[in-house]
């Protein structure tokens, strides 16, 4: 399917969605929402994908929410249409694991796009921020929620008062992001992390997602518990016997999804 803001590969089986709007640095219009789900839901549905990978520019990631088509809005047409929320959701329903490639500017709806992710990857030249409040407004896709509880409330408040940036190194410090590479070595790490997880047994990717989700919903016993089960569950599978007997057997497992 052509998309007018995305561009999407699917190759041995990994999506990879590119935002392309370069002309506005990614910013995230409502167009481009609207087929990031499209395109998100499609690789959901698509039994070849089994890890997404969902990147932009070496620039921008994506330099928040789109500023000029917010610009003229009220409240009514803000609560009315519950700008972006369905969108968002539609996002999160998504059961693959998705991975993101940031490289650039993650400003605004930009990193709070990359926190709905399973985890961030980015480039030493990512930078982080949640300046909406230079807006006279504040984050609204997740960010005062999302951000702290990626790097606490100290780091999360300054970043939203002061609407600062953060470089690559202090997000890798502050664990918003899982690993921090050289740009020009951007794509081939997410591609690889892809390439690793597609390998993996799906349903043990997908208890995997729930069980980490999870940790974010509820209290400790409950998560623990959550957990048990689901690990207790995966003993109903083809893919353990198999993975356990590859173990043993000192070879490759080949998970067939069952
Ligand atoms: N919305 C709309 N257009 C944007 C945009 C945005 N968020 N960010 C950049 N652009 C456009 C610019 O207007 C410019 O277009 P024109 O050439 O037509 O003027 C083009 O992208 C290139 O941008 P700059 O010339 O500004 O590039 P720069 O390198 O000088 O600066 C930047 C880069 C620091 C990222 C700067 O563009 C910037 O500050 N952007 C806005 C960041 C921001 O405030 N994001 C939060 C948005 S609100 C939000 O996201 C709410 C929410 O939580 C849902």
């Amino acid at each position: 399917m052509a998309y007018e803001t995305l561009i999407v590969d699917v190759e041995d089986h990994v999506a990879l969605i590119k935002l392309n709007r370069p002309e506005a640095l990614n910013a995230l219009n409502s167009t481009l929402l609207g087929e990031l789900a499209d395109a998100l839901e499609a690789a959901e549905k698509n039994d070849k994908v089994r890890c997404i990978v969902l990147t932009g520019s070496e620039k921008a990631f994506a330099a928040g929410a789109d500023i000029k088509e917010m610009a003229d809005k009220s409240f009514v047409d803000m609560f009315g249409s519950d700008y972006f929320g369905a969108e968002t959701t539609r996002l999160l329903n998504n059961r693959k694991p998705i991975i993101a490639a940031v490289a650039g500017y993650a400003l605004g709806g930009g990193c709070e796009l990359a926190m709905m992710c399973d985890f961030i990857i980015c480039a030493d030249n990512a930078k982080f921020g949640q300046p909406e409040i230079n807006l006279g407004v504040i984050a609204g896709m997740g960010g005062s929620q999302r951000l702290t509880r990626f790097v606490g409330k100290s780091k999360s408040m300054d970043m939203h008062l002061t609407g600062r940036f953060m470089d690559a190194e202090e997000a890798e410090r502050s664990g918003l992001v899982s690993r921090l590479v050289p740009a020009k070595k951007l794509m081939d790490e997410a591609l690889s992390a892809a390439h690793k997880i597609a390998e993996k047994s799906q349903l043990a990717t997908k208890a995997a997602k729930e069980a980490v989700d999870r940790s974010y919903e509820t209290t400790l016993s409950e998560g623990l518990l959550y957990e048990r089960r689901l690990f207790h569950s995966l003993f109903a599978t083809e893919d353990q016997k198999e993975g356990m007997a590859a173990f043993q057997e000192k070879r490759e497992a080949q998970f067939r999804d069952k």
